[in-house]
C-alpha cells in the first residue's frame, strides 16, 4: 500500500510553473487570473482567498471580483463581457456555488470559452466530449495527474466514478475514457454499487457521503482517489473509509492531502496555459 501525496505532488508542480511564469514574463506576458465571488458563502471566501494566495505565490496577477448576493445575473454577465474584452486577463473563474436565484449554466456561458481556465463552460464539456483540445476542469485533471503519478497503466483498466457531477464525476469518467480504460460511472441510484467498485482497478470517489466507500468496496490493489471534502465535526472527511480501503487499495490518496491540493495547482497551470496561447 501506497499513500499518493497530493501535496508533495502539488508543491512540486507549483515550483515548475513558477519558473514558466517568469519565463513567459521576460518575453512580455504576465499571466492574469479573474476570479468572481458572489454572495457570502464562507467556504467559498476560503477557496477563493487560497486561489489568489496561490497566485501571488508563483506569479501570476489575480484580480478578485467581490460581488453581493444581490448582484442581479445582468450585470455579473456585463462584468464577465468586459473581462473577456480585457487583454491583461488570460483566465476567468466564477466561484460556484452561486446564490440564488443565478443561474449557474447561464453566467458560466458568458465566460469566453478561450479564457474557461475552470473548464466549466458548455463549449468546454464539448471539447472533452468529443475530444478536442481544450482545458480541462482543474480537480479532474488533478486527479489524472495523481492516478498516473502511481506509474499504473490505465489502458484497458476498469475505472469506476461514483458521482456524476459537472465539476468532478462527468470530466473524469471522460479523460479516463480518453486513456483507454473501460469506465462505469455511478450515481445515487446505482444498483449493487458494493460490487461494482470491488471490480474497480481505478476508484474515483466523488459524492460528498464522508466513509460511504468501506473496505468492502475496494478491489485488493486497486487505485483509490477520494475526491469527498465534506465537515464532520469540524475535520475534513473523505467518501472513503481511509482506515478499512488503505489495507487493500495498493495507491490510495488521503483526506485532506491528497486530491485537494491539486485543485489550485491545476488552476494555475491552466491559466499559464491561456496565457500562453492567448497572451
Ligand atoms: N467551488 C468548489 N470548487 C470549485 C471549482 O473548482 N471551481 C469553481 N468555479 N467553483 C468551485
Amino acid at each position: 500500500m501506497s499513500i499518493i501525496d497530493g501535496k508533495a505532488i502539488s508543491a512540486g508542480i507549483r515550483e515548475e510553473l513558477k519558473k514558466e511564469v517568469a519565463a513567459l514574463k521576460v518575453q512580455g506576458t504576465v499571466p492574469g487570473l479573474a476570479v468572481i465571488l458572489v454572495g457570502d458563502d464562507p467556504a467559498s471566501a476560503v477557496y477563493v482567498s487560497n486561489k489568489e494566495k496561490a497566485c501571488e505565490e508563483i506569479g501570476i496577477r489575480s484580480a478578485v471580483h467581490r460581488l453581493s448576493a444581490q448582484t442581479s445575473q445582468e450585470s455579473l454577465i456585463e462584468l464577465i463581457k468586459s473581462l473577456n474584452a480585457d487583454k491583461a486577463i488570460h483566465g476567468i473563474l466564477v466561484q460556484l456555488p452561486l446564490p440564488k436565484p443565478l443561474d449557474p449554466l447561464v453566467v458560466l456561458r458568458a465566460v469566453n470559452p478561450d479564457k474557461d481556465v475552470d473548464g466549466l463552460h458548455v463549449v468546454t464539456a464539448g471539447r472533452l466530449f468529443v475530444g478536442e483540445k481544450g482545458f480541462i476542469p482543474c480537480t479532474p485533471r488533478g486527479i489524472m495527474h495523481l492516478i498516473k503519478s502511481t506509474g499504473i497503466e490505465i489502458s484497458g483498466k476498469n475505472a469506476v466514478v461514483v458521482g456524476r457531477s459537472n465539476m468532478v464525476g462527468k470530466p473524469v469518467a471522460h479523460l479516463l475514457l480518453g486513456e483507454n480504460a473501460t469506465v462505469t460511472i455511478c450515481h445515487s441510484r446505482t444498483r449493487n454499487l458494493d460490487a461494482i467498485c470491488a471490480n474497480a482497478d481505478i476508484l474515483v470517489a466523488a459524492i460528498g457521503r464522508p466513509g460511504m466507500i468501506t473496505g468492502d468496496y475496494i478491489k485488493p490493489g486497486a487505485v483509490v482517489i477520494d475526491v469527498g471534502t465534506t465537515k464532520v465535526d469540524g475535520k475534513l472527511k473523505g467518501d472513503v473509509l481511509f482506515e478499512e480501503a488503505v489495507n487493500k487499495a495498493a495507491f490510495i490518496t488521503p483526506v485532506p492531502g491528497g486530491v485537494g491540493p491539486m485543485t489550485i495547482t491545476m488552476l494555475l497551470a491552466n491559466t499559464l496555459e491561456a496565457a500562453r496561447m492567448y497572451g
